[in-house]
Formats: C-alpha cells, sequence, structure tokens
C-alpha cells in the first residue's frame, strides 16, 4: 500500500512538473509574446512563475523521498536497481539544482524588476528563464523516457 503511494506520488511530481513547464514553454509563450506589451507580458509571467513555482518545490521534495523510499524500501538499496533509475537519480538532481538556480537568480530579480518597473532588465530575466526552463523540460521529458522505457530492461 505504502509502495503504491510512493509511486503515485513520484509519477504525479513527475507529471504535473514536466506538464507544466511544456505548458508554460510550449503553449503561454508564444501566446502571451504575440498578444500583450511588454510591461503586461512581464507581469503576467512573474505573477504565473509566483503560483507555478510554490507547487515546483513540492514536486522537487516528493520526487527524491519517494524516489529513495522506493530504492531502499523495495529494491534494497542502489545496487538493486537497473540503470535507468540510476540515470534518472542523476538527472533528476540535475533538473533540481538547476530549478533552484532559477528560483533564486532569475526569478528573483524578475520579480523585482517589474516591481520597479525595470522594463528591460525584467525581459534579460525572463529570457534567461526562458532558455533555463527549456533545458529543463528537455531533461525532464528525457528523465520520464528513459525511467518508463527502462522498466523494459530491468538488469
Ligand atoms: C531524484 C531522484 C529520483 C529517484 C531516486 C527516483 C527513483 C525512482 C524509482 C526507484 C522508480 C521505480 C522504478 C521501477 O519500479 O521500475 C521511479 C519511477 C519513475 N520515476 Fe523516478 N526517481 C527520481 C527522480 C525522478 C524525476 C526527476 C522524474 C521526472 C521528472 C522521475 C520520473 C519517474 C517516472 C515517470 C517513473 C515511473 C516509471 C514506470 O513505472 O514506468 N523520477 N523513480
Amino acid at each position: 500500500m505504502i509502495h503504491t503511494l510512493a509511486i503515485a506520488l513520484h509519477v504525479l511530481s513527475a507529471t504535473l512538473w514536466v506538464g507544466g513547464m511544456f505548458f508554460a514553454y510550449q503553449i503561454l509563450r508564444p501566446v502571451a509574446a504575440s498578444e500583450l506589451e511588454a510591461p503586461q507580458r512581464l507581469r503576467l509571467w512573474a505573477a504565473v512563475f509566483s503560483r507555478f513555482f510554490p507547487w515546483v518545490w513540492l514536486f522537487v521534495l516528493l520526487l527524491p523521498a519517494s524516489g529513495y523510499w522506493l530504492v531502499f524500501q523495495l529494491y534494497g538499496g542502489m545496487g538493486g536497481v537497473g540503470l535507468s533509475v540510476h540515470l534518472m537519480q542523476g538527472l533528476g538532481w540535475v533538473m533540481i539544482l538547476i530549478y533552484m538556480h532559477l528560483f533564486f537568480a532569475p526569478f528573483r530579480r524578475l520579480k523585482e524588476a517589474v516591481i520597479t518597473e525595470q522594463w528591460q532588465d525584467a525581459a534579460r530575466q525572463l529570457n534567461q528563464i526562458r532558455q533555463i526552463v527549456a533545458v529543463n523540460l528537455s531533461l525532464g521529458l528525457i528523465v520520464i523516457a528513459v525511467a518508463t522505457g527502462g522498466r523494459l530492461y530491468p538488469g
């Protein structure tokens, strides 16, 4: 029962984090760029991220917590898991560190620049966030492909 809960929380966290990045990058970004002038667009992104990132903090806590729970309670430690879980763990930590950098550096500066109406600076920070999200979204898609595909090759 507890293993079922752990895998469910793990997969839900991965789905919502990576799905949220996909929606922001692939859907909202081009629409906001074509429909809104700079100040409105930058305010929109600061507000969107302010709502999305508390959820991402929850996901980046749940992913390693539930993942290591499964590793140690179900598989008896890192020696008992296949290559796909090793890759997932390594790339997962890269994704989490990249997210923390995004949160504490460009996102904090974006919020400050929007509050003080420094639109050029805000646009620079948003551009950095866009590049970082592109990297993390790509990593997330790779991790999900590796995690699910890897089940076919458990050794
Ligand atoms: C950070 C450390 C992580 C650890 C220790 C970890 C560990 C695990 C383990 C042990 C499983 C169960 C594997 C199985 O039973 O075959 C699993 C499944 C899974 N993980 Fe992770 N994981 C981590 C991060 C991530 C991240 C960042 C993502 C995606 C963004 C992710 C996506 C998935 C998915 C989609 C599955 C389900 C695979 C399936 O059942 O087909 N994991 N993970």
